[in-house]
């Protein structure tokens, strides 16, 4: 499908369940490269970008056997081709991941440069140099990282830059490499811990992740595991936003409350009442119109970057104003200017964006152009007047698991259809929510 839907107005109600993380899982399947035995995952979220990840294993050789209820075996006993072809590697950067685990196990790997995306340039110097540190022998030729080490070798790396995807490239290396590995300055996102979590029950051995200083000793090999994927943070914290954009009341089961503190301390502020159990949260707003908060992203654990889109959307409609600052991506507003579109008053000055609250944002076309802004449309169209058009969903589909059908659950209006479909009359009886991924991965990386 390439468009959405959504008829603004309805107060969100309900029980949904949060799906695998996306950024633990696509790590996590990278992982399956280290070994020889399979990999027994559960919890594995139906995204397009996890549809991306599996055809770049199985492109390599990897057999996938799909089970039921999200279970995934992933077998790499058979790896062909230590190679990440640029056509898929364009349409996701964490396609990176692979590059650490092959060089790894086998001692090569040629992989695409990710090149940039709508959200930045995202350069992945800081892998590089990691490995190099270990001992390989990096070359970039044509757009291919060309890397080769006959065995790696532990190293003191101290990493520029906190990088949630270097410190996992650079970790799975490290637990075939021949002696100690210290990563200094690394990041501290629950996703690494997950990884961290899946590569000592193969029988790495890792200490401190989800610290600053993570320390691996390497082993010659590493064997199969059962894991199941930790729930998603950044989809449970946009739900709830939902809740609190429409002034109603949700709850997210299935999920770890522990995850998204940050996300939880700013909804309350904006006037949300809060309630938590080991593994559902529910934001109940009273029928209230929300208060601007003011946001200031940074690494884990502070406010996740990946929520910045969704409390701007949020702060367009609530009461007072709301300055925002991007401190992790130098391009990551575009959802403003289509938020703009729908009667925001936002101003962008640099990485900073002050927004003041309006009764009310009204209906328009909108496009999404990165996974995250898409969800702070989606979330401004729930409470816009009318009917709001948001194209180029497949960015939503890259990290929302049914998407359609949890929104419906919860009581919102909102259908899908392809770019030849004309408008169906709102509110008519239209095909059950369908949507999620395509067979293919799509177009543009984030
Ligand atoms: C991960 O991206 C996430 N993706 C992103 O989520 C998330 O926004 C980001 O971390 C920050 O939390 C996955 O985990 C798959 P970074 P990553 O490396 O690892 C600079 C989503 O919506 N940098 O932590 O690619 C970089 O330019 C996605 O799910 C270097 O300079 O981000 C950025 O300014 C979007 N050199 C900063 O570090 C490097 O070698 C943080 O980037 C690597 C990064």
């Amino acid at each position: 499908m390439d468009r959405f839907l959504i008829d603004g107005g309805a107060q969100l109600h309900g029980e949904i369940r949060a799906s695998g993380a996306k950024n633990a899982a696509l790590p996590i399947l990278a992982a399956s490269l280290l070994t020889a035995e399979p990999l027994r995952l559960r919890n594995i979220p139906q995204l397009q970008d996890i549809v991306t990840m599996n055809t770049l294993l199985a492109q390599m050789g990897v057999k996938l056997t799909l089970g039921n209820n999200m279970q995934l075996d992933v077998d790499a006993s058979d790896v062909q081709a230590c190679f990440a072809p640029y056509d898929l590697v364009k349409t996701m950067r964490a396609s990176i991941l692979v590059l650490g685990p092959l060089l790894a196990r086998f001692g090569e790997a040629d992989v695409s440069l990710p090149g940039g995306c709508a959200i930045g340039a995202r350069p992945v110097d800081l892998h590089l140099q990691g490995l190099m540190a270990m001992g390989a022998e990096i070359s970039v030729d044509e757009g291919y990282v060309k890397a080769r080490a006959s065995r790696l070798r532990g190293a003191d790396i101290l990493l520029e830059k906190v990088t949630v995807t270097g410190t996992e490239n650079l970790m799975m290396a490290a637990t075939l490499a021949k002696g100690r590995t210290v990563i200094a300055n690394a990041a501290r996102e629950p996703e690494i811990v997950d990884l961290a979590t899946c590569l000592q029950r193969m029988g790495a051995r890792i200490q401190g992740a989800g610290s600053s200083v993570i320390t691996i000793d390497g082993v010659d090999k590493l064997h199969g595991a059962s894991h199941d994927i930790l729930p998603d943070r950044i989809e449970t914290g946009t739900y709830l936003v939902a809740g609190a954009i429409t002034r109603g009341k949700v709850r997210i089961r299935d999920t770890q409350p522990e995850l998204l503190l940050a996300v939880l301390s700013k909804l309350q502020h904006a006037g949300a009442h809060i309630e938590l159990g080991d593994d559902w949260i529910e934001l109940d707003m009273r029928g209230r119109r929300p208060r601007a908060v003011d946001i200031n992203t940074s690494p884990y654990p502070g406010f996740p970057t990946d929520m910045q889109a969704q409390f701007c959307a949020l702060d367009t409609v609530a009461e007072g104003s709301g300055v925002i600052i991007e401190n992790l991506f130098e391009n990551r507003f575009m959802h403003i200017l289509e938020l703009q579109r729908m009667g925001a008053k936002a101003k962008i000055e640099g990485n900073t964006v002050i927004i003041t609250g309006c009764d009310n944002l009204t209906a328009a076309p909108v496009m999404a152009t990165d996974l995250r802004a898409s969800a702070g449309l989606v979330l401004a169209a729930l409470v816009a007047e009318g009917t709001t058009e948001i194209r180029r969903i497949y960015h939503i589909y890259r990290g929302y698991e049914d998407i359609e059908s949890k929104l419906t659950q919860l009581g919102a209006s909102i259908r899908s259809l392809s770019d030849d479909e004309r408008h169906p009359p709102a509110g008519g009886d239209h095909a059950p929510a369908t949507g999620g991924p395509a067979a293919t991965p799509a177009s543009s990386a984030s």
